[in-house]
């Protein structure tokens, strides 16, 4: 029997480290909601890791990737938490399809969480922007681009001094009001 209860797309956003993609796939297993990881989905889409596709066709082709795994994945029927890279409000175009999301959720750090967190995958992880000087770079994206998160933002969850459980419970508590009406997801899980 199908459901009556409407789909709910909750896409979480900020800065490299913020913990989009652990906080997101344990809301998504707690809620019983599908768990999309756009960039995990860049890549398995596209055969290439994210540092391949920067490498071959720099941050354009990714961010033009970004946008269309961001569109499929807000299509998909189901209920769904979605991790979004950080650069997702980059350009305007997928900053317009996050308005079609019930919730946005930003999840604001200070720098210095930011650059702890990155510092332990340096150079090895999906992050070829901040290569080099990692501070320096995210302090520099971090001016680009908080008001477009604010902006984008439905709801702002902040992470400093929290652990992940605690990052889990305040996006719980922010989508307690929705929680009623969300339908279990048919998305990747
Ligand atoms: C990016 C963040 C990365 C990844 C890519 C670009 C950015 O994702 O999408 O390296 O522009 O902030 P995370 O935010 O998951 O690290």
């Amino acid at each position: 029997m199908e459901s009556a209860k409407p789909d709910h797309k909750i896409v979480l956003i900020g800065m490299m480290g913020s913990g989009k993609s652990s906080a997101g796939r344990r809301v998504a297993r707690a809620l019983n909601l599908g768990f999309v990881d756009l960039d995990q989905r860049i890549e398995e889409r596209s055969g290439r890791s994210i540092r391949e596709i920067f490498a071959t066709g720099g941050e354009e082709e990714f961010r033009d990737l970004e946008r269309e795994e961001l569109r499929r994945s807000l299509e998909e029927p189901g209920s769904a938490v979605i991790a979004a890279g950080g650069g997702i409000v980059v350009l305007e175009g997928t900053r317009r399809l996050l308005g079609e999301a019930q919730e946005v959720i930003w999840l604001r750090a200070d720098i210095d969480v930011l650059v702890e967190r990155v510092a332990a995958r340096r150079g090895r992880d999906h992050r070829p922007l901040i290569d080099g000087d990692p501070r320096a770079r995210l302090a520099a994206l971090m001016v680009e681009r908080d008001d477009l998160y604010r902006e984008a933002a439905t709801s702002v969850v902040e992470v400093d001094g929290c652990s992940l459980d605690e990052v889990v419970e305040r996006i719980e508590a922010v989508l307690r009001p929705l929680s009623s009406s969300v339908d279990s997801g048919t998305a990747e899980s």
